[in-house]
């Protein structure tokens, strides 16, 4: 209630001299214009407990003090091995339901147990939800030494296709009656294919490939970058890695019109992109692993499907020093789901030395999306303070001259200890 000089907040008694009435109706009148922005919580399996509850302390208390004017309910919900222990179901509808009303979640690591109905909730999950992009950026920061030179620089977005590809679960055991019918279906004796082989689909849309493209031009265009590349084994994945290639320039032409730069006129124009200009480019998947490693400067918005994005995000993640620091954000059309690149980590699970920081940038992610920057920028400040002054977890010791380890909860408390500060 906004304080009025009849309200109990104007009849309470105070010391102060300050005219009470006023101090508490415009703190009051701050508080009625505070927005309350539901994010359903999915805690997640070994380690998620953990680093969910470093990450939620940590973006409360950077949300408090920031003039972003806005706080975060948390709608708890469950999915993985919890809710199956706990419901019988590995996705309760409710978990579902609960995205679709409120269309903002962060997630920690789920674990799919053998048995559970499906191949993989996560993936489950995105599809469910029809999250088609996952964007995944990695960074190198200042402090914790790389195991790569060039990593002093590493600064890439991987825009990950989210619901295709060979993780469409379109797959057949050897010697099933789908695997010998679709053989028989399609003669794929006649073209060679061997007894008893296992067969796997791999869809790749023009619809879904067009879609990412766009997604990651709109990243570049928000973001003030100018390189995109699309990763594809187009060489010898023609009809599917090929096309995603050729529609995805054919998309870039469309969306980016005069902006359009292609890789030949780069290269014979002196490798330079002039200003309003965006750079399109493609790689063969195998280069770009080299690339990553050797060229890292050259790219900034990768675009690919969804087995090379698995692949390129973890291998990019390890040029700036591991898992523990790769973020990610899925992304539909109306909801959007942080979650980090790995997973439940069930060597270190309940000991209380997980590395908070994927996920709490995966919620940094989060924040900026639901458009509160102050708080997100808060964080990703305090995070680099820390590790510039050697304040980690364990996994990041032997990164760091002179390290202080700290367990997830010190590292969030610290964390907070700073944004206080900042
Ligand atoms: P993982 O990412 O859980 O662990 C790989 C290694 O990295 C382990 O040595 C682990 O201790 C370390 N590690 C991972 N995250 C860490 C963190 N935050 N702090 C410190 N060290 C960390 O990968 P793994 O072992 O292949 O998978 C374990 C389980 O996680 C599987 O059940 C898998 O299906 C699931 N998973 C779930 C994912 C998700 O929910 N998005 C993604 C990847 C795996």
């Amino acid at each position: 209630m906004l304080g009025s000089p009849g309200s109990s907040s104007y009849t309470s008694t105070s010391t102060s001299q300050e005219p009470l009435f006023l101090s508490e109706s415009s703190r009051e009148l701050r508080e009625l214009q505070q927005k309350t922005i539901p994010v359903v919580l999915i805690e997640g399996d070994g380690i998620g407990k953990e680093v969910s509850a470093a990450t939620v302390q940590v973006i409360n208390h950077a949300l408090s003090l920031s003039s972003d004017n806005a706080e975060i309910r948390w709608e708890k919900a469950l999915a993985g091995k919890e809710a199956l222990t706990q419901t019988g179901e590995l996705l309760p509808v409710e978990t579902i339901e609960s995205f679709l009303r409120h269309g903002a979640g962060l997630k920690g690591p789920l674990e799919t147990p053998v048995g559970g109905g499906f191949r993989s909730v996560n993936v489950a999950l995105r599809k469910l939800l029809d999250l088609y992009a996952n964007v995944r950026p990695v960074r190198s920061f200042e402090g914790l030494e790389n195991p790569l030179r060039t990593a002093d620089q590493f600064r890439l977005v991987i825009i990950r296709e989210n619901t295709e590809d060979v993780y469409a679960g379109l797959e057949f055991e050897a010697g099933s009656p789908e695997a010998i019918r679709l053989a028989e279906f399609l003669d794929l004796k006649g073209k060679g294919l061997d007894e008893n082989s296992a067969l796997g689909i791999k869809p790749i849309s023009e619809r879904a490939s067009r879609r990412i493209v766009a997604k990651g031009i709109e990243y570049a265009l928000a973001n003030g970058l100018n390189r995109i590349t699309l990763v594809h084994k187009g060489n010898i994945m023609k009809a599917t890695e090929g096309a995603f290639r050729d529609w995805g320039y054919d998309e870039a032409k469309q969306i980016l019109g005069d902006r359009f730069l292609p890789w030949k006129e780069f290269h014979l124009g002196g490798k330079t992109i002039a200003d309003g200009k965006i750079l399109v480019q493609d790689r063969i998947a195998d280069a770009m692993f080299q690339d990553l490693i050797l060229a890292p400067q050259n790219h900034q918005v990768l675009v690919t499907m969804n087995l090379n994005g698995d692949y390129l995000s973890d291998a990019a993640a390890a040029c700036v020093g591991g898992l523990g620091l790769a973020p990610g954000l899925n992304e539909g059309d109306k909801i959007r789901l942080a979650e980090a690149v790995h997973g439940t980590a069930p060597d270190i699970a309940g000991k209380g030395i997980a590395n908070p920081s994927a996920l709490l940038l995966s919620g940094v992610l989060l924040l900026r999306a639901l458009e509160l920057p102050d708080s997100a920028k808060r964080i990703e400040l305090a995070l680099e303070e820390n590790f510039s002054r050697g304040e980690v977890t364990g996994d990041l010791a032997y990164r760091h001259k002179n390290p202080h380890v700290l367990s997830t909860q010190a590292f969030a408390d610290s964390l907070c200890q700073r944004i206080d500060k900042s």
